[in-house]
């Protein structure tokens, strides 16, 4: 039995307005009847699974527990965090408290800012890296490289894949490489982009954290030690947490081990990094027009158009390439190409208060 880890905690700025820093993009919905958290749960949501371990931040608490009673999951812990300490602390609890109850277990580590939409064909993937965790690797699932995209890691491949999803090895985990580095890594042909998702055995990977940083498995067992239980939710010791470093689990671990392995992963994955990636990834009619909410569009092609409240209309006009998201605080109209620059609009904003 696996035992999915589903991380919600962080807070995404490129999908502004929609997504806040304190209603995240993975809570909203951005396609489809569900959320990504929702979607994520679900995906996890079949006998192959055990009930999942989701690790969020206090100030998310209620919208986890209201959210996955909706579509009927019941999680083993939901695990709190005092403090946003990135993935590497979240991933270290939820594999030792695991470790406690269950030496032998297997995890997989979920985010919950993620887009499959083959359901079968990631449990398939799944299963296929299980032969891998039996050996004592840290299993990545990867995904094949479009543009030299930076936000992202590259996994080196040994060799070149053998079939659609058996295990290879890896040689290098580069995570958020800068322009010039992701374009000659493209450029190779040997490097897929890491999905974010990872799958192990938990003692293998509480082994790695003690191997390259010991110091955060003293920190991340004394918040365990003095959790409290409270209402549904495992409440990590803020003490002992505040001392912990900030960094995500690719930086503190997954850079430095050498028992890496990929399940080359081709049957779709978009982290939604944007509003351009929703327009992408969701149904639009053949002239490219998305909808949502009470918006209209008249001859425009290509458009993204969310009317993301009650009582609001929104109406394209003879629009071509253009994203608006309407809520009732905010409006963003933006041409599709400089969707990654909302982020930059959210800094401002922020400088302004
Ligand atoms: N519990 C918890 N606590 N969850 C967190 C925290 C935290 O402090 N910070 C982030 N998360 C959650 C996010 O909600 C998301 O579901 C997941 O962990 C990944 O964090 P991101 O902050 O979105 O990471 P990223 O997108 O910059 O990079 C990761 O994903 C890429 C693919 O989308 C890395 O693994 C990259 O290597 C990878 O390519
Ligand atoms: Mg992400």
């Amino acid at each position: 039995m696996i035992t999915p880890v589903i991380l919600s905690g962080g807070s995404g700025t490129r999908l502004w307005p929609l997504s806040r820093k304190a209603y995240p993009k993975q809570f909203v919905q951005l396609i489809g009847e569900e959320t990504l958290f929702q979607a994520s749960a679900r995906r996890v949501d079949s006998p192959e699974f055990g009930p999942p371990v989701i690790i969020t931040n206090s100030d998310f608490r209620f919208i986890v527990k209201d959210q996955i009673a909706a579509i009927s999951v019941e999680a083993e812990t939901i695990l709190i965090e005092p403090e946003a300490r990135n993935t590497a602390p979240a991933v270290l609890a939820a594999a030792l408290q695991k470790l406690r109850t269950d030496p032998d277990s297997i995890l997989l580590v979920a985010p919950s800012d993620h887009v499959v939409p083959d359901m079968a064909a990631f449990r398939a993937a799944v299963q296929a890296g299980l032969s891998a965790v039996h050996e004592g690797r840290l299993v990545t699932f990867g995904i094949t490289p479009t543009y030299p995209e930076t936000g992202y890691g590259y996994l080196e491949l040994a060799t070149p894949p053998e079939g659609e999803t058996a295990p290879v090895a890896l040689t290098r985990f580069v995570e958020k490489p800068d322009a010039q580095r992701a374009a000659e890594m493209l450029a190779t042909g040997r490097y897929l982009w890491n999905s974010g998702i990872f799958l192990f055995r938990a003692a293998d990977i509480v082994a790695a954290f003690r191997q390259h940083t010991p110091e955060m498995v003293s920190q991340v067992e004394a918040a365990l030690d003095q959790a409290q239980s409270d209402i549904g939710f495992l409440r990590l010791a803020p003490e002992p947490w505040a001392g912990i470093s900030d960094i995500s689990i690719d930086h503190a671990v997954m850079e430095k081990a050498d028992n890496l392995s990929v399940v080359p992963f081709g049957a779709g994955w978009s982290d939604l990094g944007g509003w351009d990636a929703v327009w992408r990834e969701g149904v639009h009619d053949a002239q490219g027009v998305q909808l949502s909410g009470q918006a209209t569009a008249i001859d425009c092609s290509d458009v993204l158009l969310r009317a993301d409240t009650e009582n609001m209309v929104v109406v394209g006009i003879g629009l071509k390439d253009i994203i608006a998201v309407a809520m009732n605080d905010a409006v963003l109209v933006a041409h599709k190409s400089r969707a990654q620059d909302v982020k930059l609009a959210v800094d401002a904003l922020k400088k302004q208060g």
